[in-house]
């Protein structure tokens, strides 16, 4: 299969220049799009067809759920069997935005989307183009991140071309996304929202729209353990991982520049193609040629927009063993040594 690669600039684009990708979308092809936080897969999450689509372009297993993404709030009384409480004020305070809220699903919404749960995950994204793709194809679109399973998410449509050209009908290359880590999931099915999946919305800006808020025990272990397993299908596999060994390095920041300095020294001995991901701050203690900076300790944004793009670039390389400091993990640092722990498989060393 071809597949058409449509540019189109986000903070101008005509009437005319999506209708392409939404006929794709009608006829129950596949398109990726930019949204805020990484791009999309997308294809009509009402037609069990194009979820299947999906899951076969990405090479997913099927029992893994997708995202429901829509442009109004009332198209949730339309996906969700119920509507608590909860889910108004999330929507109000959230949306359009990086948040996905769980909820019983309504009957039209085919279990092939949902990977067999009685639940759905819904989501509507603030990204021009993604708005503009849900409301002028009519279509309710089924979007797991644009990726093959088990590589990070695309930030930039390139990451998508590596990734899917030639399994997809249309790529629409809006540029690079905003936020870089994949929405926030909240389940509001429960009796306490639980958070799934940190991200850029974070667990003190839920708690003050919504009192109590509880994080999934998975999320948060730093470890895998026998009998803690992520209640988001999506978040049990290995996933964002690069294909060298990356090893996570905590403590004092001398010690951890001492630390990493000595173990790039040993593997290198080796024989080995090694790397280093560090702070914009401590990236010149390194040799240049093997640091990565990937962003300001000021700036938790910079790292997260960063981080994606920094691991497929490991895999360009070549790299062997990689080695990243850690980051803060309160607020957006959450979600990103989250995402870092997966992605070196929990491999930490403390310095
Ligand atoms: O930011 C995002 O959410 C991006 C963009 C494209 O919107 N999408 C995304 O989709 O990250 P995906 O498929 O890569 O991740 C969806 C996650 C998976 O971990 C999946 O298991 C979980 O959401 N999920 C989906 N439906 C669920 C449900 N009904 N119950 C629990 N987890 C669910
Ligand atoms: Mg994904």
């Amino acid at each position: 299969m071809e597949t058409k690669i449509l540019q189109v600039n986000p903070e101008q684009f005509g009437d005319e220049e999506l209708q392409e990708a939404c006929q794709v979308l009608r006829n129950d092809g596949l398109v990726a799009f930019p949204t805020e936080t990484v791009y999309g897969l997308g294809g009509n999450a009402l037609h069990k067809e194009a979820a299947n689509h999906i899951y076969a372009a990405k090479g997913r297993p099927s029992d893994n759920p997708l995202i429901v993404h829509i442009s109004e709030v009332k198209s949730l009384y339309e996906l969700a069997a119920d509507v608590p409480e909860a889910a108004k004020k999330l929507s109000e305070a959230f949306w359009p935005g990086p948040l996905t809220m769980i909820l019983p699903k309504a009957d039209i919404v085919p279990k092939s989307t949902t990977g067999g749960l009685d639940t759905v995950a819904i989501r509507m994204p603030s990204h021009p183009i993604a708005k503009e793709l849900i409301r002028q194809s009519g279509v309710y679109i089924a979007a797991p991140s644009a990726n093959l399973s088990g590589r990070p998410s695309p930030t930039k449509a390139e990451h998508v071309i590596e990734d899917l050209s030639g399994c997809i009908d249309m790529i629409i290359d809006g540029g690079e996304v905003g936020i870089g880590l994949e929405s926030t999931i909240v389940d509001l099915t429960g009796d306490v929202p639980m958070v799934l999946r940190p991200g850029y919305i974070t667990l003190e800006m839920l708690r003050e729209v919504l009192g109590n808020v509880e994080v999934d025990p998975a999320v948060l272990s730093r470890e895998v353990k026998p009998g803690i397993v992520a209640k988001a299908p999506g978040m049990k596999y290995r996933h964002y991982a690069p294909k060298g060994q990356l090893t996570i390095v905590e403590g004092e920041t001398k010690q951890v520049v001492a630390s990493i300095l000595q173990m790039v020294h040993d593997k290198q001995k080796e024989g080995y193609k090694v790397a280093v991901i560090a702070a914009q701050e401590t990236a010149n203690c390194y040799p240049s040629g093997i640091v990565y900076s990937i962003g300001s300790r000021k700036c938790e944004g910079s790292i997260a927009a960063g981080l994606y793009d920094i691991l497929r670039e490991m895999d360009h390389l070549g790299a062997e063993y990689i080695f990243a400091e850690s980051f803060e993990d309160d607020n957006l640092g959450q979600a990103i040594m989250n995402r870092m722990l997966k992605a070196a498989g929990y491999h930490i060393v403390k310095a």
